[in-house]
């Protein structure tokens, strides 16, 4: 089955500026040789630590940022190297979601406009009538009647605010969607309804999501395989179950101890402290195992040879020791 959309050797960062007036900028790679594929109706979910590059490779995969080694596929065709026109055309397709929802709607702008914007670039055709329709009926989707057309984003909760986030998501009718932390600044109460929202809409739009989250508990509800991040590298890749039930990196069972016992007051499956020991700099990572310094197994293979991702029946882990019992 052709996937919807894969990267191969995926790897993107940021660029700093070099030492002295005519230095070239240097790119600080963030994001190291990642593949992955997603396919229609399917949910990747991604978990790691703060700052392990999830939302760098969300962007890259959009190509928000452009990467700076690997290849994205769309429908496999390589969208890498597709012209800025090609690209707009294809955004219809690939959508966002970003984590605070009031930040990313325009204050100035009726709900109603916010929604139909992105018809304006993806279906230029359409009237003004149509296009308001259609943000109407993207509005009703996500369960915000018409009078919201009117309203706007400082009239919304969080939770509402999210919903217009999704309507405006969804309206080019999608095939997919990079939710990046899209319920992690709302209440607890309210993340369930966002989550199963989006799974509804998965149902009934046969969309892929790629579920970027600190949040193992709603990682588990909405994903059906699970890619473990650790500083910009893929350690583990795994189906829903088989992960949750048998973690096979270090790094996926300290992150799943992480998480916090159980409290009515906290969120529910957060990843919780940081990992005991030093996380080393992204700009100077270890030229082994990227978690050998916090890990309880490493052995001295582990500072010095990087552990390739290895296959054990149709999962992937990256642990000179994984599959060891
Ligand atoms: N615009 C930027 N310019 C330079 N460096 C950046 C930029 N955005 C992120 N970074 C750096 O890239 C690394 C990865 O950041 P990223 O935001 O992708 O992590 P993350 O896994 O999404 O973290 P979080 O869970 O906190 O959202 C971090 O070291 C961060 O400081
Ligand atoms: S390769 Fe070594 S350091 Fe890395 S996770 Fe496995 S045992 Fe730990
Ligand atoms: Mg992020």
């Amino acid at each position: 089955m052709t996937a919807l959309l894969e990267a191969r050797d995926l790897s993107a960062g940021y660029p700093v500026a070099g030492g002295g007036l005519l230095a070239r900028a240097r790119v600080i790679p963030v994001v190291h040789d990642v593949s992955l594929r997603v396919e229609a109706g399917r949910t990747l979910g991604i978990v790691g630590e703060s700052g392990c590059g999830k939302s760098t490779l969300g962007r890259a995969l959009l190509r928000l940022i452009e990467p700076s080694a690997g290849r994205v596929l769309w429908l496999g065709q390589d969208v890498t190297a597709m012209p800025a026109g090609a690209l707009r055309r294809r955004r219809s397709d690939m959508q966002i979601i970003f984590q605070d929802p009031v930040a990313a709607l325009d204050p100035r702008m009726t709900l109603g406009r916010i929604v139909s914007r992105p018809l304006a670039t993806f279906e230029p055709g359409l009237s003004r009538a149509a296009r308001r329709d259609r943000a109407a009926e993207a509005l009703r989707l996500v369960g915000l009647g018409e009078g919201f057309a009117g309203r706007y984003p400082h009239e919304l909760s969080g939770g509402q605010a999210q919903r217009v986030g999704i309507a405006r998501a969804v309206v080019g009718r999608p095939k997919l969607i990079v939710c990046d932390e899209p319920v992690s600044a709302l209440d607890v109460s309210i993340q369930a309804q966002v989550v199963n929202l989006l799974m509804d809409l998965q149902d009934s739009m046969g969309l892929a999501l790629v579920f970027i989250s600190h949040n193992l508990a709603v990682v588990r509800h909405i994903s059906h395989e699970v890619m473990v991040m650790c500083l910009g590298r893929v350690v583990e890749k795994a189906p829903r179950d088989a992960f949750y039930e048998r973690p096979l990196h270090p790094y996926s069972r300290a992150l799943m101890e992480a998480v916090p016992e159980p409290d009515p007051r906290r969120e529910k499956g957060r990843i919780g402290t940081a990992l005991p020991g030093e996380l080393p700099s992204a700009l100077r990572p270890p030229p082994g195992c990227v978690f050998a310094s916090r890990c309880p197994r490493a052995a001295a293979i582990c500072r010095t040879e990087r552990p390739a991702l290895r296959d054990f029946g149709g999962r992937l882990a990256a642990c000179h020791f994984a599959g060891e019992g």
